[in-house]
């Protein structure tokens, strides 16, 4: 596999082509970002960690069923992923209230919520990614029917195997955001899983050890990300 030009470069990460084309490579690098890409800094070691822990992650919801692009760590900060058309749609999933569900209906953060939630966004950064429903995603053709079902499927899945996952770690799943796109015909999880789109916190404290951290100042962000990858077994 040959790595050839950039395609597109995100917030946090680079997407290049191959000479195949049905894989691209993703190149996770140290920007951080919170808020829309208000806030942008560099971390050292972000794009290592992140790039280790997504595939840490993306190998055990495979082994659970879940299809995703993922299918090599190629460097510390690269990995060879299928090539998917993406939906702009963000699946949330929470477990716990916080973050935007607490500013909008006014409850207390760490809320237990039963059963989880499902919320929608559309990936929009200059629009603020804004609250959407299903009917949104019909009449703007966004995903079918029957693609949307199997999103939220997918993504209570995904809730089921990862929060089993941190808790075995001594870790909260508060909540997390998903993106998917299809591949040859199929719904597949794609972009990331890492610290950077959910939330974890110590069961026993509730410390906060997610991208919380950066968005609120409180320090200690990579520190936070390895000690979760170490709780729950990735190799740095
Ligand atoms: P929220 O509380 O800001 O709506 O976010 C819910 C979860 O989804 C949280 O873990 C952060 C993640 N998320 C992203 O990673 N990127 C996004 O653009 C959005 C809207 C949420
Ligand atoms: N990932 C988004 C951003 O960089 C939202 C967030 O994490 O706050 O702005």
């Amino acid at each position: 596999m040959e790595k050839r030009d950039e395609l597109y470069r995100g917030k946090a990460k680079s997407v290049y082509t191959t000479d195949d084309a049905d894989r691209l490579v993703l190149l996770f690098r140290n920007d951080t970002s919170a808020f829309d890409g208000k806030k942008v800094e560099q971390l050292d070691r972000k794009g290592m960690v992140n790039n280790k822990f997504n595939a840490f992650i993306m190998q055990k919801l495979e082994e659970a069923g879940v299809p995703t692009q993922f299918d090599a760590l190629l460097s510390d900060n690269e990995c060879l992923v299928k090539k998917l058309k993406m939906i702009p749609v963000e699946c949330v999933v929470r477990n716990f209230a916080a973050g935007s569900l607490v500013r909008r209906l006014g409850l207390e953060e760490g809320l237990e919520l039963k059963p989880s939630t499902f919320e929608l966004f559309l990936k929009d950064d200059a629009l603020g990614d804004p609250f959407i429903n299903e009917s949104h995603v019909q009449a703007f053709g966004w995903a079918t029917p029957e693609q949307l079902a199997r999103m939220k499927e997918l993504s209570l899945k995904v809730n089921q195997v990862l929060s089993q996952l941190f808790d075995a770690a001594g870790l909260l799943l508060v909540d997390f955001k998903l993106e998917f796109g299809v591949f040859h015909g199929d719904i597949v999880l794609g972009d990331e899983f890492s610290p950077d789109g959910c939330r974890l916190w110590d069961k026993e404290t509730r410390k906060k050890m997610d991208k919380d951290r950066f968005r609120q100042g409180l320090g200690d962000v990579i520190e936070s990300y390895e000690e979760v990858a170490k709780r729950i077994g990735v190799v740095l």
